[in-house]
């Protein structure tokens, strides 16, 4: 969407607030042994004292309220009472909701524990590419530059990206005009951030893979050559200068 009143901002801002505060929350709650269905009902109690319907519930019939993907799985993880969280695990969390009309969407990857497994430098990339990237995005700027920087930064510490997990445009629906935002650069895309486009921006930085495929499940993706995917996501608003960051409660960068 285009924020082009004040309400609207506002309504942005309060979704926002409360998918950023269930990830930080989940993050937080988050033990070794607990199964991946305490986490996520941990993380629907929480939407549902903002009053927020969880996103890929409501838009695809998705079995939790969060997608929890852990170690090789990439996204898109069912929060199911199987999955039991271990010590060293990579977990990601992806918290997206609905509140009076308005949609918002964040995540991010994290060490469960010690680092017994050394996932720290991939989460750490992740992080640090999403900043970067989000730094340079303004008014008039390509999103294909992006999708440049976010290929190279991570090129440069060793990794490939994902080609078919990308950003996108959110607001007043989870998954809205511009449809991609890719984490590479695609030379056909001419299109460029326009001032107050709500967007959420998210990286899948890759240890072995450049693309993500679906399991019998229906829903967990994994990479398609194996190996390991982080990804850290912000729903920001663009303007002429720094984006506002409407997820900054979710504190993936701390
Ligand atoms: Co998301
Ligand atoms: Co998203």
């Amino acid at each position: 969407m285009s924020i082009s009143k004040e309400s609207e901002l506002e309504g942005m801002e309060a979704i926002s607030e409360a998918v950023a505060i269930t990830l930080r929350k989940m993050r937080e709650y988050a033990k070794v042994g607990m199964t991946a269905k305490e986490l996520d009902e941990y993380g629907g109690e929480i939407l549902k004292e903002f009053g927020a319907k969880s996103a890929p519930k409501l838009t695809y019939g998705f079995p939790g309220w969060t997608c929890i993907s852990v170690n090789k799985e990439a996204a898109h993880g069912i929060p199911s009472a199987k999955k039991i969280l271990k010590e060293g695990d990579l977990v990601n969390i992806d918290v997206s909701a609905e509140l009076d009309g308005f949609w918002s969407d964040n995540g991010g990857s994290f060490v469960l524990g010690r680092d017994i497994h050394r996932h720290q430098p991939l989460v750490d990339a992740s992080k640090e590419i999403l900043f970067k990237a989000i730094g340079r995005i303004k008014t008039g700027v390509k999103i294909a530059d992006i999708g440049h920087l976010i290929e190279t930064e991570a090129k440069k510490k060793g990794y490939k990206v994902i080609e078919n997990l990308a950003g996108h445009g959110v607001g007043r629906s989870l998954h809205e005009y511009p449809e991609h935002i890719l984490n590479y650069r695609d030379p056909m895309n001419r299109q460029r951030f326009k001032k107050n486009m709500v967007v959420a921006i998210e990286t899948f930085i890759s240890t072995r893979s450049s693309s993500a495929v679906t399991l019998k499940d229906k829903w967990t993706m994994v990479g398609d050559k194996g190996g390991f995917v982080t990804q850290h996501e912000h729903t920001i608003v663009v303007t002429d200068g720094k984006p506002i960051i409407l997820t900054r409660a979710n504190e993936i960068w701390n």
